[in-house]
């Protein structure tokens, strides 16, 4: 077997981290085209093992011919050419919002629900779900498989490169300007013209995207709906608050999880030991718990969710307290996106290809 395979959005933090992961994978890739924007056609991406193509505008790029199609363009490129693309023959595998609310789009995290990617979907796309849904579901999922979760509160801290690359320039230009203006005013003026609505540098800003009639923010309504279809469970109670903080990359949750069953720390920490590339921090170890520093700086462990502060509460023994951290380019994104085309090899939608090759 021989895939071509297609990077919509090759030029952005999630298409760049795609590209090399595929370049070390070992999915049979023989060759990757990239697309963006007409902004960037003509450029060349650097690859080590897998040839690839000068970037192509995607309203010229024709999807026929490619096997696999992964979209990291934003929602409204996905509503756009992700149709197309299923059209042309492409599994299409979205990295965007644009699709994962809809029933009949399978909305999958290969370690937490592999059955939804059992059969190639009728309409050849497939949705990676929101960044921070997947690290939470990945900590909690195995929580839920043991002791039946009723209800979740999460506060995010989420990472500048969640706002793309425009989000890590705009953090470290910000950053830079505050430490020259200090103690002063700075320069970027809190206009809601930056990448996050306000100046991130030294900042939290606890809004990530439009507010709903109930002042929900996307972000928070995302969390909400999507934890509950890859859980499979719709009655789950889900209170969420989203926050972008002055960090480059990784996101971090505070989760409290309350279950049908008491649950004891020891208890639920067994189960989190056993979970598939789950790591577990100890109190008493170095570090005691992870951080977005400490994950950015463990290369190998990136493709991990990393958790610490796991706890009890002697006032309610139906709860845990968790601390979830995990690299959001990689897990909440990259990872995830190729280990649904891993997943889609293993069950045969691809076997066509096998034959044509
Ligand atoms: N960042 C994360 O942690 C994360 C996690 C999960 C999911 N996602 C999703 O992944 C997608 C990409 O995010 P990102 O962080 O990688 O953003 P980014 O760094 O801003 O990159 C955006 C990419 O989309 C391309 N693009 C923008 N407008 C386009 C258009 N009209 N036609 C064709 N290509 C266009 C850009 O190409 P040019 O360079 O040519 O403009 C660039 O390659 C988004 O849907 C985001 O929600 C991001």
């Amino acid at each position: 077997m021989a895939l071509h395979v297609s990077v919509v959005g090759a030029t952005g933090a999630v298409g760049r981290k795609l590209i090399s992961l595929l370049d070390q994978s070992r999915l049979p890739v023989s060759r990757i085209s990239p697309v963006a924007s007409a902004r960037s056609a003509g450029q060349v991406l650097v690859t080590e093992r897998i040839p690839i193509a000068p970037i192509a505008a995607i309203e010229s790029f024709s999807f026929t011919g490619a096997d696999i199609a992964f979209f990291s363009a934003g929602a409204e490129v996905s509503r756009r050419f992700a149709p197309r693309a299923a059209a042309e023959g492409c599994l299409v595998i979205d990295n965007s919002s644009a699709f994962r609310d809809q029933a009949d789009i399978p909305l999958a995290v290969p370690e937490v629900n592999p059955e939804v990617l059992r059969q190639r979907p009728d309409r050849g796309i497939v949705a990676n779900p929101n960044c921070s849904t997947i690290q939470l579901v990945r900590g909690v999922a195995p929580l839920h498989a043991a002791f039946g979760l009723t209800r979740i509160v999460v506060s995010t801290y989420q990472a500048a490169s969640g706002g793309g690359l425009r989000g890590i320039t705009e953090l470290a230009s910000d950053s830079a300007e505050a430490l020259r203006e200090h103690p002063g005013p700075v320069a970027h003026p809190d206009d809601g013209e930056g990448r996050f609505g306000m100046r991130l540098a030294f900042n939290l800003v606890p809004q990530i995207g439009a507010l709903d009639d109930w002042g929900a923010a996307h972000e928070e309504r995302k969390l909400r709906y999507e934890t509950r279809k890859i859980l499979r469970h719709p009655s789950l109670r889900i209170d969420a608050t989203a926050v972008r903080v002055g960090v480059f990359n990784c996101h971090s949750e505070a989760v409290l999880a309350e279950f049908d069953r008491v649950v004891e720390a020891a208890a639920a920490w067994r189960v989190l030991d056993a979970a598939h590339d789950l790591m577990l921090y100890r109190p008493d170890g170095w570090p005691p718990y992870p951080t977005p520093l400490t994950v950015q700086q463990a290369p190998s462990t990136n493709g991990h969710v990393h958790v610490g502060r796991v706890r009890g509460d002697p006032e309610n023994p139906r709860q845990i307290s968790l601390w979830i951290v995990a690299d959001n380019l990689m897990v909440g994104a990259a990872l995830n996106a190729l280990r649904i085309a891993e997943q889609a090899v293993t069950n045969g939608w691809l076997d066509a290809v096998t034959a044509r090759a």
